[in-house]
């Protein structure tokens, strides 16, 4: 299997602070990563490396056969879906969900150009069906519910047809039943071995789609653990990694965690 993310040693500082401190990271083709860890863990700055849009301050780091640092990253960045709050805060609060979608077939946030291929506004909306929010293709952008807008993100990181999938908490802010469709919705598209290598960043266990393969567990800019997820994602990984002794449950394939009593 080729591999399609490796982090190796990587460090960012910022001023006196390390965001991420030596951190190696391997991702191949067949893999779905997890990365879980607290508030300020780096977990964001991790995915910001793989996404090329942040340059480590030290390490080497290779995506899809790129060294970064040797590549004009506007030729990576197409290949490599991104739903993340920085790209939220990017899209324009009028352009409709529609064009949310379909601008990312171009690499940029607002719509710049008339004439697109009508095989892309094809694509953009079916993508936008299937996760659920194809009745709000022709609604302003900013006026869609924090679940709606969630959807759209998601459908605009696939619209390029990535070989590489980053989530950076796609499920903050969903409903309960939101919070399920698009556990559901995610364990379908992973399941498919087309599919891009997919890196999902949660807080919740409860949000682990069925059929993630592996987990990164960081903590303070420092990996705790990281395998593949029946091997590392325990008990005693997880209490050290949030600092509270915690008791991992799993049922059907999803995973929740309670204080242990
Ligand atoms: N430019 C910066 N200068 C100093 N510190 C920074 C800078 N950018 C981020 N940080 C800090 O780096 C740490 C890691 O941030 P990051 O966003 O990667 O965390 P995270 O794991 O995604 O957290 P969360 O779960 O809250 O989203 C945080 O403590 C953050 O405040
Ligand atoms: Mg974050």
């Amino acid at each position: 299997m080729s591999p399609v993310l490796n982090l190796d040693g990587v460090s960012v500082r910022r001023g006196r602070k390390l965001l991420l401190n030596d951190v190696s990271f391997h991702v191949n083709e067949d893999e779905r990563w997890v990365i879980l860890g607290p508030n300020g863990a780096g977990k964001t700055t991790l995915l910001q490396i793989a996404a090329a849009r942040m340059f480590p301050s030290s390490g080497s780091v290779q995506i899809l056969d790129e060294t970064l640092g040797q590549v004009d990253v506007f030729d990576l960045r197409p290949l490599i879906g991104l739903c993340s709050n920085a790209v939220a805060n990017a899209l324009p609060a009028r352009e409709t969900a529609l064009n949310a979608v379909v601008t990312a077939a171009y690499g940029v946030t607002g719509r710049w150009r008339e004439e697109y291929e009508r095989f892309d506004e094809r694509r953009a909306f079916n993508l936008l069906n299937a996760w659920g929010v194809g009745t709000v293709f022709d609604r302003p952008f900013g006026t869609l519910s924090e679940g709606e807008r969630k959807r759209v993100q998601i459908a605009r990181a696939l619209m390029t047809d990535p070989e590489l999938l980053l989530l950076d908490e796609p499920g903050a802010g969903l409903d309960l039943a939101g919070r399920e469709a698009l556990v559901a919705r995610t364990a379908e598209l992973v399941s498919d071995e087309t599919a891009p290598a997919t890196v999902l960043v949660t807080h919740h266990l409860e949000e682990i789609p069925p059929g993630f393969t592996h987990v990164l567990l960081l903590r303070d800019g420092e990996a705790v653990a990281a395998g593949p997820m029946e091997q590392t994602l325990t008990s005693q990984n997880l209490s050290a990694t949030f600092d509270v002794p915690l008791e991992l449950a799993e049922r059907g394939g999803r995973y929740s965690a309670f204080m242990a009593q």
